[in-house]
């Protein structure tokens, strides 16, 4: 799979997020060392911190069922109402660790997305320089 493609896979799972107190939908698509790809939205409650991201979200899916082994997640997010392009939608700093966890920061890539022919690619390593991680411990 292509990063365009992946790109159309994270437009997609935009579509599902639940966002009715930010109405701001974020979906992202993760793509795994053997080309298996999980997705996610954002699922919002009404007592705001039990929400999750559209990028653990598809984390989440993915390591539940076994996946230890990640290539890249591509990332769309915007205002529910916005058409494309949208804006570009870094990843908060909570699903930047669980990243972390999961991914070799100096390889993973995040894929920022506004539109399936325009993206951007990043390694983890640039958008979380000083990672905490086991490493540390
Ligand atoms: N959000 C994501 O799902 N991913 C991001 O990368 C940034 C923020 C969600 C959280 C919340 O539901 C909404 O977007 C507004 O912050």
């Amino acid at each position: 799979m292509d990063y365009r493609e992946l790109a159309k896979k994270a437009l997609q799972a935009r579509e599902h997020a639940y966002v009715p107190y930010s109405q701001f939908a974020v979906g992202a698509a993760l793509l795994t060392q053997e080309g298996n790809c999980y997705w996610g939205c954002n699922i919002e409650n009404a007592a705001y911190t039990p929400s999750n991201c559209a990028e653990r979200t598809a984390f989440f899916e993915a390591v539940k069922l076994g996946e230890r082994e990640f290539k890249a997640i591509a990332v769309a997010g915007g205002k529910q109402a916005e058409s494309l392009p949208l804006a570009v939608c870094s990843p908060c700093g909570v699903c930047l660790q669980v990243m972390l966890e999961f991914c070799n920061p100096e390889t993973f890539e995040v894929v920022l997305v506004q539109d399936e022919d325009l993206f951007s690619m990043h390694r983890l390593k640039e958008l979380i320089p000083f990672g905490f991680t086991q490493k540390n411990l």
